[in-house]
């Protein structure tokens, strides 16, 4: 089948944004939207500038590993400048806008697992990026990349710790990329609008998150740890309470739930 065109005028025709996604730089294919969003916020993009790739062949992913990002996986990079106090939203806005695109155009539910897989029935659907720089005390850019599993076609394995599905094997049937790509915009701006009250976000990302409650293993850069996922405060930080009792703040790292 034929991929569905996703250029700039098929998305931006019907987007009813103030400024996210106003503005689309579209590649066919590309290495990674992250590094041309970058280069293009060094050069003055204008806040809520999207890149998009049909296909990366150098997508990343976090905790320095590779995204598989076939012509079927939406592949997207939005540029923001933040206050830097908001900078801990983004994460949490970027989640829940994928997560109520997924409903408003899938008609699927979908889960957080902590930080920002986003998943379904357990099975990863989509992942995100964040990339900051923060210069002189202000952020100088943020970098918010997604990658959503549309259609997988024949790829099958996309991270290894956990099973991968996408949104047309859930459907069975076709998911219009531009409606996602579109929708995703617009909860992107909404939520993102909401800021600098971000206490209502804060709170409908934690509720969100099958992790809490949950057995986990954390990996961070340095250590992998394993313990109860008690809570998560509003700066996004995992509470992680080990065996020997104590608890332990985990800013970033990679979630692996254990089934017990
Ligand atoms: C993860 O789950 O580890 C995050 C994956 C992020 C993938 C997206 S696809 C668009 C953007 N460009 C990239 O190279 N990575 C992000």
């Amino acid at each position: 089948m034929a991929e569905e065109d996703t250029s700039p005028a098929s998305i931006t025709g019907k987007l009813d944004t103030r400024f996210i996604g106003q503005k689309i730089i579209y590649f066919p294919q590309l290495s990674s939207t992250m590094d041309v969003a970058r280069s293009e916020a060094r050069q003055g993009a204008s806040e809520g500038t999207a890149i998009i790739a049909g296909e990366q062949t150098s997508g990343r992913g976090r905790v320095k590993r590779l995204w598989l990002s076939p012509p079927g996986n939406i592949a997207l990079s939005l540029i923001l400048y933040p206050d830097v106090s908001n900078l801990p939203y983004l994460i949490m806005i970027a989640s829940l806008a994928v997560v109520r695109s997924i409903e408003n155009v899938a008609g699927l539910k979908a889960d957080i697992k902590w930080p920002n897989d986003i998943l379904i029935d357990g099975k990863k659907v989509c992942g995100i990026l964040i990339e900051n720089e923060i210069s002189g005390g202000r952020t100088a850019r943020a970098i918010i990349g997604i990658g959503v599993n549309v259609n997988l076609g024949a790829l099958k394995i996309q991270d290894s710790y956990i099973p991968v599905t996408s949104l047309e094997k859930e459907v069975q049937g076709t998911v219009a990329k531009t409606d996602l790509i579109n929708n995703l915009l617009v909860e992107m701006e909404r939520l993102y609008l909401e800021l600098p009250d971000g206490e209502s976000i804060y709170k409908e990302w934690r509720d969100k998150l099958v992790t809490l409650g949950k057995r986990v293993i954390v990996r961070t850069g340095t250590e992998t740890l394993e313990g109860l996922a008690e809570s998560v405060d509003s700066t996004g930080a995992l509470m992680l309470k080990l065996d020997d009792g104590s608890s332990t703040r985990i800013v970033a790292g990679d979630v692996t739930l254990r089934e017990r």
